[in-house]
């Protein structure tokens, strides 16, 4: 979808389609709404006063006039209550919209920005979140289906209209930002939604190598050999049960004036994880696929720092492999030695990202990092705790949890903190190893994450669980059931605030 903005008046709109906005129980239309409602002679008031519409959130109502108004038709879509109004709330109405018109089949619709708010938020951010809603609200994964190719209805342009000459130029910003922003949440996504046997470490690696080449960023792929030399032991025993070759992925990006400093994301990155010889159950173990959601999140997180030129130094690391059982796959019961050098007993093979993590974070370390931040499907524990939308988030790290947490209310990605107590480390105590990679039934995504502690020290560091929200099996006002590509926007919107 083509997104342009128009310096143009909302009467003048000759698209397939006008969208336009209503608050529940206000009196006075938008002062936009209310001047297509005088033009088609009372239209909207019409279907306000009939109760049929009343702005509720998310409502909509299709309206077709035969007066003055150049465009084809008006579709109304409630905000809700005025002063119950947020960002989120902005991107899930716009995504509404256009989901409505996609599938009436239209190709071209114009809208304004919600008018009123600038008080509570910029006209940039307004314009990033209808970019965003908009295109996140209509994103499919449609890849893989050869039939009804030519039959399937898809938006192609979007006019975002601005009368004001002097606001043009934030408009313009927000939206560009919206755009590159939408760019990486649809890579997280497709990646996300491509199954094992086609997104595998070698595809993972291949998709980092198109980032670096179309971003500039240095990009290096530690083979298996590679990892050997280093001593990557954890992320090497997880991968012997695999024929994939495994993938270490690091890039690099270097922004400009990078006096902010360097930052390190790490990536969970098992494009299957089958739980190894510790098998998992056979139900729902297609779901297994989505398990590389955190390296997806980094790698698409690199391409949009790189294309907003953040002036920051980013370094994106996501260890690659399958999680499969073999003969030569490592087994309960070994002791394995990392890259950090501390030794880790098997308890379960299916305790396999905070292996791959461990030597992800002890490699992060080289880099002198000042701040590190996983992201990992890491606990089915974290689904039981905080259910399937929310992001479990633990740290070594007071300010760096406020920052993420900040992000978060932007970008309307649930976090929720978990504590990480020093008392939890008891439970990965080991009798013949250093640690143990499971801490038992309780406190299962505490223990993960405190296993985690142990290959940072004492660099600020911010672990996020994303098991839950990293798909969803319910369409969302603006993620459309399926992969989210959680992680993205909240990462973005982090290093943004950061060099500001
Ligand atoms: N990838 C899984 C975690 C997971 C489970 C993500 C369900 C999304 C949905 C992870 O590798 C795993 O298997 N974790 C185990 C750890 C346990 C054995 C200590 C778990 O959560 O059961
Ligand atoms: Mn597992
Ligand atoms: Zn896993």
């Amino acid at each position: 979808m083509k997104i342009l903005v128009e310096k143009k008046r909302v009467e003048a709109v000759r698209a397939d389609a006008l969208l336009l906005y209503h608050f529940e129980g206000e009196k006075a239309q938008l002062p936009k709404t209310e001047r297509i409602d005088r033009l088609t002679g009372g239209l909207i008031r019409e279907v306000i006063k009939s109760g049929d519409f009343k702005g509720g959130l998310y409502q909509t109502a299709l309206l077709y006039n035969h007066k003055g108004n150049p465009a084809k038709r008006i579709l109304m879509v409630g905000l809700g209550k005025k002063g119950e109004f947020t960002l989120d709330r902005w991107r899930g109405t716009a995504a509404k919209g256009a989901q409505v018109l996609r599938d009436l089949g239209v190709k071209i619709f114009a809208t304004p920005l919600v008018e009123g708010l600038t008080q509570r938020m910029s006209l940039e951010t307004i314009a990033q979140g209808l970019v965003e809603g908009v295109s996140l609200g209509l994103y499919e994964f449609n890849e893989l289906k050869t039939r009804n190719r030519e039959k399937r209805r898809k938006v192609d342009k979007m006019f975002i209209l601005e009368e004001e000459p002097r606001n043009l130029h934030a408009v313009q910003r927000g939206a560009l930002t919206g755009e590159t922003i939408v760019q990486g949440v649809y890579l997280a996504r497709d990646l996300v939604s491509r199954p094992g046997n086609l997104q595998t470490p070698t595809m993972m690696a291949r998709t980092a190598e198109g980032i670096a080449k179309e971003c500039g960023l240095k990009l290096t792929v530690l083979e298996e050999r590679d990892a050997k030399r280093e001593g990557m032991g954890a992320f090497l025993a997880v991968a012997r049960g695999s024929d994939e070759p495994a993938k270490f992925i690091v890039l690099e990006y270097e922004g400009r004036g990078n006096s902010s400093g360097t930052v390190v994301l790490v990536g969970k990155g098992i494009t299957f994880d089958s739980g190894g010889i510790s098998i998992k159950p056979s139900d729902r173990m297609q779901l297994m696929k989505n398990d590389m959601g955190g390296g997806a999140a980094v790698l698409a997180t690199l391409q949009v720092a790189a294309k907003l030129r953040l002036p920051i130094r980013l370094v994106g690391i996501v260890p690659c492999t399958e999680n499969l059982p073999s003969g030569k796959a490592y087994k309960p019961g070994d002791v394995i030695t990392s890259l950090s050098g501390q030794t880790i007993e098997i308890v379960t093979t299916d305790a396999e990202g905070r292996l791959i993590l461990a030597d992800g974070l002890t490699y992060a370390r080289r880099f002198k990092p000042d701040a590190i931040i996983d992201l990992a499907t890491l606990t089915g524990s974290c689904i039981i705790a905080l259910g399937d939308r929310v992001t479990g988030m633990l740290g070594n790290n007071g300010r760096l949890k406020t920052r993420v947490k900040r992000a978060a209310e932007f970008t309307g990605e649930k976090v929720w903190e978990l504590p990480l107590w020093e008392d939890y480390q008891e439970q990965i105590k080991s009798d013949i190893a250093d640690m143990k990679n499971m801490g038992g039934r309780s406190a299962g995504t505490i223990t993960g994450a405190a296993l985690l502690s142990r290959f940072v020290d004492k660099t600020p560091w911010v672990h996020l669980d994303i098991a839950g929200p990293v798909f969803t099996e319910k369409s969302l006002p603006y993620i459309p059931k399926g992969a989210t590509g959680v992680g993205v926007r909240l990462l973005v919107h982090l290093l943004r605030d950061w060099t500001q």
